[in-house]
């Protein structure tokens, strides 16, 4: 997958994309990634990209010119790439949303900043406004940084199989079962026997509850939507009869 990230703070992206998994996928060749300095395509003498926004009010907006021609710039060698605004206005970026753009050709992400972006960019060049959550960043190169991480990871043959994203809390529509590795006891708190039994049809069982128990306590919402078996259903109304505290 082609990333093209637009910023005006190139060096925040520094150390991100050399090391671990996404440091792996480009190594690979899965991944190739290439940062644009959005001032870098500003025509004036002193490289302005920003201006006092018409109406009044606080703070300063992306100018349209120096974006629209970084944008035209990259997608001359991209044309198929689908180009993304990482704002708070956005749709908030879940697991569902990760899959469908891990299947683009590429992806172009504008990373915002100041109080906002002239809205011509959005209206000529946008086509999807992506937020990562209900709050407010300094700008966009954090959120562009989830997202290249949360879509990087789904792209066919990043994670190895032995890191499989199919158990991760989400895929299912569950948060995931609590994991537990060597020692089997430490400070008092021992491993739970099932997992030791070595009988995996009560290990999926009991991770299975897990994730509902957990679900129900932190996420009730998800089990709305999560697609539940009879067992787990008749599970739900046990957590839901005792607070949570089912066997
Ligand atoms: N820019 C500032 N805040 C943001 C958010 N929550 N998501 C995406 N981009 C942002």
């Amino acid at each position: 997958m082609n990333v093209d990230l637009l910023t005006l703070f190139p060096g925040m992206f520094q150390g991100a994309f050399s090391e671990s998994i996404l440091k792996h996928a480009a190594d690979r060749g899965l991944l190739d990634v290439r940062i644009h300095n959005i001032r870098d395509f500003a025509s004036d003498k002193h490289r302005v990209t920003d201006d006092y926004p018409y109406g009044g009010g606080v703070g300063m907006v992306m100018k349209v010119e120096p974006l629209a021609a970084c944008i035209e710039y990259v997608r001359k060698d991209r044309p198929a790439s689908t180009v993304i605004l990482t704002t708070p206005r956005g749709k908030t970026l879940n697991q569902g949303m990760a899959r469908e753009l891990a299947q683009e050709d590429g992806l172009i992400i504008i990373c915002g900043r100041y109080e906002g972006i002239d809205e011509r960019v959005r209206d000529l060049f946008v086509d999807r406004e992506i937020s990562i959550g209900d709050f407010v960043l300094t700008g966009g190169e954090f959120a562009s940084l989830v997202l290249v991480d949360a879509v990087t990871r789904l792209i066919p043959g990043v994670l190895g199989s032995d890191e499989s994203a199919e158990d991760d809390s989400f895929s299912n529509g569950l948060l995931e079962y609590p994991q537990y590795t060597r020692p089997p006891e430490f400070r008092g708190l021992a491993v739970p026997p099932v997992l030791l039994s070595g009988n995996n049809r009560e290990i999926a069982r009991w991770r299975r509850r897990e994730s509902l128990r957990r679900t129900f306590l932190v996420r009730p919402e998800l089990l709305e939507a999560a697609c539940l078996t009879a067992e787990d259903a008749s599970y739900v109304k046990e957590l839901r009869s005792c607070g949570g505290n089912a066997d």
